[in-house]
């Protein structure tokens, strides 16, 4: 059994269905891309498996470990292991770093980790994201750059320690190096206890992480899956060859 399973998932936002049955399984330890053009569909798919109240399922299930979440809040999917990294991460004004991720560490966990503890975890971690110290009292996102709030996303997954992790464009704004940065830290993080849904419109993000499988969307549904080989084919021939 995979940690998510999706099944003939269909998701409509104001009224208007976007994903049409879509079937995807993701299991600890593989790590698969989600490609697509814009507007395709992606991160809908991101919001309906982390429950954003915004899009309503219509039709089909999203499982973790075998339970149906359709109807379970993001918080209690997060305490069964999920992760989401949005494409847009959201500032939050006069709530720090560090208080924002020792809230969300302890709200995951079934017991408080002891302060010295998290701290020790959090500065290891930010010196792997070569995020500066004075992050820690810098307000959630307030005033980040497009790099900064993509590696406060990974720095959240690392200390969160999801066993299901859902990237959503985390390779969109970087440059070079931010853009290796973030991708060694999620190679990092990878390993048997891990599974990764790494949503992506461009290639470039795969040639850092390698995924074992690779989907291409359209229209809110799956038109292809196979291996990393489909990246480097969508890289040459581009989406529209694929267009239902
Ligand atoms: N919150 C929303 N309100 C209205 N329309 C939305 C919303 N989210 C997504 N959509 C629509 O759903 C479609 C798919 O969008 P999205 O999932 O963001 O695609 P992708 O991430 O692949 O670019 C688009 O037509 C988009 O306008
Ligand atoms: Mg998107």
């Amino acid at each position: 059994m995979a940690e998510l399973e999706i099944k003939g998932l269909t998701v409509a936002v104001e009224g208007k269905q976007i994903l049409a049955g879509l079937d995807l399984a993701v299991a600890k330890g593989e790590t698969h891309a989600l490609m697509g053009p814009n507007g395709s569909g992606k991160s809908t798919l991101a919001y309906a498996i982390m429950g954003h109240p915004a899009y309503q399922i219509t039709g089909g299930q999203v499982l973790l470990k075998g339970t149906d979440v359709t109807e379970l809040t993001p918080d209690e999917r997060a305490r069964m292991g999920l992760f989401l990294a949005m494409q847009y991460p959201t500032e939050i004004p006069g709530v720090s770093l560090t208080n924002f991720l020792r809230t969300a560490v302890n709200a995951t966990s079934e017991t408080d980790m002891p302060v010295r503890q998290f701290m020790v975890a959090l500065r290891r971690h930010m010196a792997d994201f070569q995020m500066d110290e004075k992050f820690l009292s810098r307000n959630v996102n307030e005033g980040f750059s497009g790099g900064e709030k993509k590696r406060f996303e990974i720095l959240q997954m690392a200390m969160l320690a999801p066993e299901i992790a859902v990237l959503d464009e985390t390779d969109s704004g970087l440059d070079v190096d931010a853009l290796k940065i973030v991708s060694e830290g999620v190679n990092r993080l990878r390993g048997p206890d891990l599974g990764v849904l790494i949503i992506t419109h461009y290639t470039r993000i795969l040639r850092y992480v390698r995924p074992d499988y690779v989907h291409v969307m359209f229209e809110g549904r799956l038109v292809q899956s196979g291996g990393p080989g489909l990246a480097e084919e969508l890289e040459e021939k581009g989406y529209e060859h694929l267009r239902p």
